[in-house]
């Protein structure tokens, strides 16, 4: 979703901007644009990428030492030039950059218009700078008041940046419900969506909480208000982030270097929290909750796109290991209907980001009804990790890539030792079965390795169906969500077609579209319902669709009825997913290349999705 970079010192601020916008050129967007002052305020701002706005600047005026500047990503108003960020005031002597939704624009919009105001764009942006320049021109106040008190008046979400023409020594920025970052350098400032356009100047931040108001004054300290006006003292925290973990090391994207980072992104989020030599599995975060979550009625996870399908996963392994009954809900739908919940209810958000809207609101909401919320979060510090009574990162580092690769695995394996924890603890996992599946989670990291080997097999098996126009992918078990998992993951970045079923569903309607057209890929691998997914193998051969496999090494069934396979290393069953995921993962990626396809920003999407 839209990203947001400032700068305010001594150095020129057009290049940081510059690379900063590009540093959150992952989080999606469809037009970019920065506004400077120097002698004179400068606003360029174009449909497109950053690269476009670069070329648009060329030859203009770029100077000055203070600016903001912004990637957007569109909701209100179509992607074009003038829908883009910053926007004037009426005057044209603010600029404001802005992430989030102003609810009630329109009524405020219709306000404006009545007392003579002009806008220039469709956006909800536009409305909140002459909302707060038409404060300070009634009520005669400074700035910060006039925003603090434009802040009061608008309900919706919002990450702001307010720069004034008659003030170049001053930025203005508010958050509440979409995340901000403030740099604080040596001599200079820098603000941000997240860290990454920061991380290479300054490791001293200050997170922006909601409702706060920071001023930034070229010749004073970081001084931070709420929106009562009450002043606070910053917590200026070390980022942890390193400058390698977001760049893209040799790869040619950022999605390939984040599914061959996954063996290590594992072990990361294994890291200090299992000793399968003494049987100890412990998730230190959630330590104190842990006989809240044993005595839960039932657990309801709530999560959106690929983190949903993590959820999935999980539902298998803690109703398996820990026999607590599991509910996974989309985010989006849970937060609208109402639904029951009462304080013996854990609810598990699960968010790479962190930040994803649908998610917030649903933790709010259960929150609201007494419930215990549990986070799997991926980012440190993130809303969704604040937002919850305890949880556990997954310890991925940075995913940059649009489409979720290695923060799936590291969620798998985060629920994995929580059903493993929880079922030790309650008595209901037999010793014998956890000591297998804890010393077999120790070895996937190099079952992983030796599979990412074989990807020159997948890319061929790319190349043959890379004009496909639809794909079905089918999983049974644990399976089933790695199923919705590939056929999602080659749907968002090759934008073919693509379903996920339970195998056996297939014949209840999707068999109808098979033809030798159709490929079909399903996970086969050794198991219990293996014989049942050979049985809908055949009834799609008896179809003529073409099967692609990933069977278990050594498999002979399924690789002579399959059109191709693809052998993956023998695991326990619960944990296939986390190594039948990779081919797909890679059959997507390649197929997405060989079509062109812009892989790491796919059109219409975004990283982190702070918007309902
Ligand atoms: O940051 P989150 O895990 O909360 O994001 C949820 C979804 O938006 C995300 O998984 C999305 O579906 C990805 N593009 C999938 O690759």
């Amino acid at each position: 979703m839209c990203g947001i970079v400032a700068y305010l010192g001594q150095k020129q601020a057009y290049p940081i901007l510059i690379k900063g916008l590009k540093r959150l050129e992952y989080r999606g967007y469809d037009s970019a644009g920065v506004a400077l002052v120097d002698s004179e305020m400068a606003v360029y701002k174009c449909k497109g990428k950053v690269s476009d706005l670069e070329a648009h600047a060329n030859g203009k005026n770029i100077n000055g030492t203070i600016g903001i500047g912004h990637t957007r990503w569109a909701t209100h108003g179509e992607p074009n030039d003038a829908n883009a960020h910053p926007h004037y005031s009426e005057s044209k002597k603010l600029v404001i950059i802005h992430n989030g939704i102003i609810e009630n624009y329109a009524s405020l919009k219709k306000e404006m218009i009545k007392r003579g105001h002009t806008f220039l764009s469709d956006t909800d942006t536009e409305v909140l700078v002459h909302l707060i320049e038409d404060i300070q021109e009634k009520e005669k106040v400074d700035l910060f008041e006039a925003l603090r008190m434009a802040l009061n008046e608008v309900i919706g979400a919002y990450a702001i940046v307010v720069m004034s023409k008659d003030d170049p020594n001053k930025l203005i920025a508010a958050k509440k419900g979409s995340p901000m970052v403030i740099g604080i350098g040596k001599d200079d400032f820098y603000i941000a969506s997240d860290a990454t356009p920061i991380v290479e100047y300054t490791k001293n931040v200050v997170y922006l909480e909601d409702e706060e108001i920071a001023l930034l004054d070229r010749n004073e300290e970081l001084k931070i208000f709420n929106i009562k006006n009450q002043s606070k003292t910053p917590y200026i925290q070390e980022l942890e982030l390193q400058l390698e973990a977001i760049e893209k090391g040799g790869y040619e994207h950022f999605m390939l270097k984040e599914i061959y980072e996954q063996p290590k992104s594992i072990l990361d989020s294994m890291r200090g929290r299992i000793n399968a030599a003494q049987g100890i599995v412990s998730l230190g975060g959630i330590s104190d909750y842990e006989t809240k979550m044993i005595n839960a009625k039932r657990f309801i996870i709530v999560a959106c796109g690929t983190s949903w399908h993590a959820g999935l996963v999980a539902e298998y392994l803690i109703e398996e290991y820990a026999r607590i009954p599991v509910e996974v809900e989309y985010a989006s739908e849970f937060r609208y209907r109402n639904p029951i919940l009462n304080e013996d209810d854990v609810v598990i958000a699960i968010s790479q980001s962190g930040e994803t809207a649908d998610t917030l609101a649903a933790i709010e909401l259960a929150k609201s009804k007494g419930a215990t919320i549990i986070g799997i979060c991926n980012v440190v510090g993130s809303s969704i990790a604040r937002a919850t009574h305890a949880g556990s990162y997954t310890h991925a580092g940075p995913e940059i890539g649009v489409a979720s690769t290695k923060a799936f695995t590291a969620q798998v394996t985060v629920l994995t030792l929580l059903a493993l924890s929880l079922g030790k603890k309650k008595g209901t996992i037999p010793h014998s079965k956890f000591a297998q599946i804890l010393s077999e989670l120790e070895s996937v990291p190099s079952k992983i390795e030796t599979l990412l080997k074989k990807d020159n097999q997948i890319e061929y098996i790319s190349e043959i169906f890379k004009n496909a126009t639809n794909f079905l992918y089918l999983g049974r078990g644990c399976s089933f969500p790695v199923a919705l998992e590939g056929a999602l993951k080659l749907k968002e970045i090759s934008y073919i077609h693509a379903e996920g079923y339970p195998a056996a569903e297939m014949k209840h309607g999707p068999i109808a579209l098979i033809d030798a057209e159709m490929p079909v890929v399903v996970i086969a691998t050794k198991g219990p319902s293996y014989e049942k997914v050979v049985s809908n193998i055949q009834e799609v051969k008896a179809r003529k669709g073409k099967i692609i496999a990933i069977v278990t090494e050594g498999d002979v069934t399924v690789k002579e009825m399959a059109d191709y396979s693809i052998e993956i290393p023998e695991t326990d069953e619960s944990l296939v997913p986390l190594i039948s995921v990779i081919p797909l993962q890679l059959l997507s990626y390649y197929i997405a290349v060989m079509r062109g396809c812009n892989v790491d920003q796919p059109r219409n999407l975004a990283k982190s999705v702070t918007v309902e």
